[in-house]
């Protein structure tokens, strides 16, 4: 292959690099296709750099030559990692059941990124030269740093997570003494999201296996319940808050500015002095408490009961919630809460059952 052949090759192999990126975002079998040919792309580039492969044992002699070598070995174990973790999520080969193949691709996806990064970084000059290099190499950190942290935020944010709630909820049993009701506000049974579930999409959002919507808090409450054991109830307001994310974003701060909290019952109804511990699940909503569940947590009932808080969040933990909760309500609230990163969710059944056993251990 001449050199024109080989820079018009990886120039697409680089836009169908970004185009995978960014085809996370995009219809499913498109990104399968952009990987397919990504993949046969990166097997045309290797075969045309031969050379190198057959010079390999007279090209070591330097450090530099060295950490080429590396760099390019691991560039291959991260397109190996992408195209194994791509093959399982695709469910075309049956492979580990138990693997978080969506965090390996994820996390396989920026290896490769920043990888690629320094690759082009060695090789580049082949295409471009002087100036335009340092400010393409520039571009291309610039782009490979916010990738970085990004890419996994994004991925999160617009993309809705598929799990299987029996899977994930059974685990370890850490059962509390006496009787434990788990309590939660999520945004799916609040949220006025359209009939046909296929047409929400964003923030936040994780489906079954048939496509119904769960909400992260209503997942880890299934989980929480599960371990703990006891009952389960809902905290449902009485107007729905809007599909869109940034609108629910929106009139939360509103109410919580104005001190205007919805109305909201618990579903199905419970007696709560029946009860000795409640666990509390919930969002943290602008680094605090839903304004609904700052209203269940300020009922009388409460009053000496344990209340145990456990916060799901997108980066925030607990914020100033547990510290509002001590404020508002007259229950007794567990030293530390237990705090669920939304994209930890799948993976967090263990970490829920250790956590109630040191609660337990406190009792
Ligand atoms: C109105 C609103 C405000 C939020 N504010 C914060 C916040 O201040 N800090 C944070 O880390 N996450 C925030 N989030 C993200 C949620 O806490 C997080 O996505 C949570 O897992 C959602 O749980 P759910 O699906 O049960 O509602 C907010 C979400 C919404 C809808």
């Amino acid at each position: 292959m001449g050199t024109r052949g080989k820079k018009l090759l990886d120039l697409a192999l680089l836009g169908l690099f970004f185009a995978g990126l960014l085809g996370l975002f995009l219809p499913r079998r498109l990104h399968e296709a952009l990987g397919i040919l990504f993949l046969l792309g990166l097997l045309l580039h290797n075969g045309a750099n031969a050379g190198y492969y057959r010079a390999l044992g007279q090209s070591l002699r330097n450090v530099s030559q060295r950490v080429n070598l590396a760099n390019i070995m691991l560039l291959a174990g991260s397109v190996l990692a992408l195209a194994v973790s791509g093959v399982a999520l695709a469910g075309w080969l049956p492979l580990g059941e138990g693997v978080n193949w969506r965090a390996w691709h994820l996390g396989a996806s920026v290896a490769a990124l920043v990888l690629l990064f320094f690759h082009l970084l060695r090789h580049g000059r082949r295409y471009v030269r002087g100036r335009r290099f340092t400010l393409l190499a520039g571009a291309g950190f610039v782009l490979a740093a916010v990738s970085f942290f990004a890419l996994p935020y994004l991925d999160r944010w617009y993309h809705t997570v598929v799990v299987n709630p029996a899977a994930l909820v059974a685990g370890e049993k850490a059962s509390l003494p006496g009787r434990v009701l788990t309590v939660y506000f999520s945004r799916v049974g609040n949220t006025a999201f359209p009939e046909d579930a296929d047409a929400v999409s964003g923030a936040s959002l994780m489906r079954d296996e048939a496509g119904g919507l769960i909400g992260n808090a209503q997942m880890i409450a299934a989980m929480v319940q599960n371990a703990a054991g006891g009952d389960q109830a809902a905290i449902l307001t009485a107007a729905k808050y809007p599909a869109g994310s940034r609108d629910t974003v929106r009139q939360a701060k509103t109410e919580m500015e104005r001190g205007t909290p919805p109305s909201w019952r618990v579903f199905p109804r419970v007696n709560l002095a029946v009860y000795d511990t409640v666990i509390l699940v919930y969002p943290l909503w602008w680094g605090t408490l839903p304004p609904a569940v700052a209203g269940f947590a300020s009922e009388p009932a409460l009053a000496g009961k344990r209340l145990v808080p456990v916060v799901t969040h997108g980066g925030g933990g607990a914020g100033d919630s547990v510290e509002d909760l001590r404020k508002t309500t007259k229950a007794r609230v567990a030293e530390e809460p237990l705090t669920i990163y939304s994209s930890d969710i799948p993976s967090s059944r263990q970490k829920i059952a250790d956590y109630l056993k040191r609660l337990r251990e406190k009792m």
